[in-house]
C-alpha cells in the first residue's frame, strides 16, 4: 500500500466516514471512535443492534490507557505476548468512552491488528472501531469481494489480499477474575493460560440466558449465517448424492463414490486435520455455498479429543454452532 493512498483513508476517516480495511483475521468496518456520528454510521451500515457494542483498535499499547479505567497485571502480560494479534481484551473502561461504542456497558473491548495496513491506518487516524465489515447476521468478510458484496460499491475500501486467519479475534474478559473467554479465536485458551496464572475459563453456555444481562451481547444475536442450511454431519451418516451437499471433511472419513466428480449434485471438501485452513476457508466457503445455490451444508462433527487439543477446532465449532443457530 502506497503510503500517499493509506493518507487519503486517514482523511475520510477524520472526516468522519466509515473505511473499510484489512485485518489479519477479517476485514473491518472502521470509524473514528471518538466521532459519535462516525460511530453511529457503523451501526446504520451494518444494521447491527445498538446493544452489540464494538471492539476499539489500537496502534500501541500505550493507547489502551486512554480507553481502559484500570489494567490488571496479568492482561498486561496478554497485551505484552499476543499484541499486535488477534486477541481482544476487555477491560472496565474510562467514563470519557462513548456509550455508542460500549452499549452502554461499563466495559470496552481493545485490539491491536497485527497487520501493516491496519496499524498504519490506525496510528493516522487515531483508534477506530471496526466490527467485522458484514452485514449483520452475514459471515464475517475475509476479502474484498465479501466486502463488496454486502455493501456495493460506494464504501470506502482499503484493498488487500484475503485475510491469513479468517476468523475473528479471541475475546477475554479481563475485567474481572477468572478472566472469560467470551469468543473462542486464533489464539486459545492453552496460549493464554500458559503465560499467566490468574484462570482463564470459557464462558459457560447457559450463563447468558434469563434475566440477568448478557457479558457479551453479541453472542445472543444470530452470526455467520449463510442462506444455505448448516448442519452437522452425524458419525456413520452416509452421503447421499439425491441432493445438494456441501460437506467439510476434517478427519478421515473414506472417499465417497462420485465425490470428485465435476458434475456431482454434491460436492466434498476435505481439510484432513488442517484446521487453520479450515478456519481461513470457513466464511469464504459459506459464501460461495449461497452463490451456487447449494441448499445445505453439512459439517463433520469435532470430537472431543480434537477440541481438547486444537485450539482453532474450537473456534470452528463456535462459528459453525452459532451458523446452525
Ligand atoms: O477479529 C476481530 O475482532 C474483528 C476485526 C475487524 O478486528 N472484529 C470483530 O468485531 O469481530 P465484531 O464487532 O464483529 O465482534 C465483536 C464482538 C461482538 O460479539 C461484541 O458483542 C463483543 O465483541 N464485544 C465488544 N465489546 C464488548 C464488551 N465491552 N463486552 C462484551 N463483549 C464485547
Ligand atoms: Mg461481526
Amino acid at each position: 500500500m502506497m503510503k500517499s493512498s493509506l493518507t487519503h483513508y486517514i482523511q475520510l476517516l477524520q472526516a468522519g466516514e466509515v473505511v473499510a480495511f484489512p485485518t489479519e483475521t477479517v476485514y473491518g468496518l472502521g470509524a473514528d471512535a471518538q466521532n459519535p456520528s462516525a460511530v453511529r454510521k457503523i451501526f446504520e451500515l451494518k444494521g447491527r443492534p445498538s446493544d452489540n457494542p464494538l471492539i476499539v483498535h489500537i496502534s500501541d499499547s500505550a493507547e489502551a490507557e486512554a480507553f481502559a479505567l484500570h489494567i490488571p497485571a496479568d492482561s498486561r502480560t496478554l497485551m505484552k505476548n499476543f499484541w499486535p494479534g488477534p486477541l481482544s481484551l476487555i477491560f472496565r473502561k474510562r467514563k470519557q468512552v462513548l456509550d455508542l461504542i460500549t452499549g452502554g456497558m461499563d466495559t470496552v473491548a481493545l485490539r491491536m491488528p497485527d497487520h501493516e495496513v491496519a496499524r498504519s491506518l490506525i496510528s493516522g487516524a487515531g483508534p477506530l472501531v471496526a466490527p467485522s465489515a458484514n452485514k449483520s447476521g452475514r459471515p464475517s468478510p475475509t476479502s474484498v469481494e465479501h466486502v463488496r458484496a454486502d455493501f456495493g460499491p460506494d464504501l470506502a475500501i482499503i484493498e488487500d489480499p484475503p485475510t491469513r486467519i479468517g476468523i475473528e479475534s479471541t475475546v477475554v474478559d479481563v475485567s474481572d477474575e477468572p478472566y472469560r473467554i467470551l469468543r473462542p479465536g486464533a489464539i486459545s485458551i492453552k496460549q493464554l493460560q500458559n503465560t499467566i496464572d490468574t484462570p482463564v475459563v470459557f464462558e459457560e453456555k447457559n450463563k447468558q440466558s434469563g434475566d440477568q444481562p448478557a457479558r457479551s451481547p453479541g453472542m445472543k444475536y444470530t452470526h455467520y449465517s449463510p442462506r444455505a442450511r448448516v448442519r452437522w454431519l452425524s458419525d456413520n451418516e452416509k452421503i447421499k448424492s439425491s441432493h445438494i451437499l456441501y460437506l467439510f471433511h476434517t478427519g478421515n472419513r473414506p472417499p465417497t463414490p462420485g465425490e470428485n466428480r465435476e458434475n456431482s449434485d454434491f460436492h466434498v471438501m476435505r481439510y484432513g486435520g488442517d484446521y487453520e485452513k479450515f478456519a481461513r476457508e470457513l466464511y469464504d466457503r459459506f459464501r460461495q455455498a449461497d452463490h451456487e445455490g447449494v441448499r445445505e451444508i453439512a459439517i463433520e462433527a469435532f470430537p472431543n479429543h480434537i477440541l481438547q487439543r486444537e485450539g482453532f477446532a474450537v473456534a470452528l465449532e463456535n462459528r459453525i454452532s452459532k451458523a446452525i443457530g
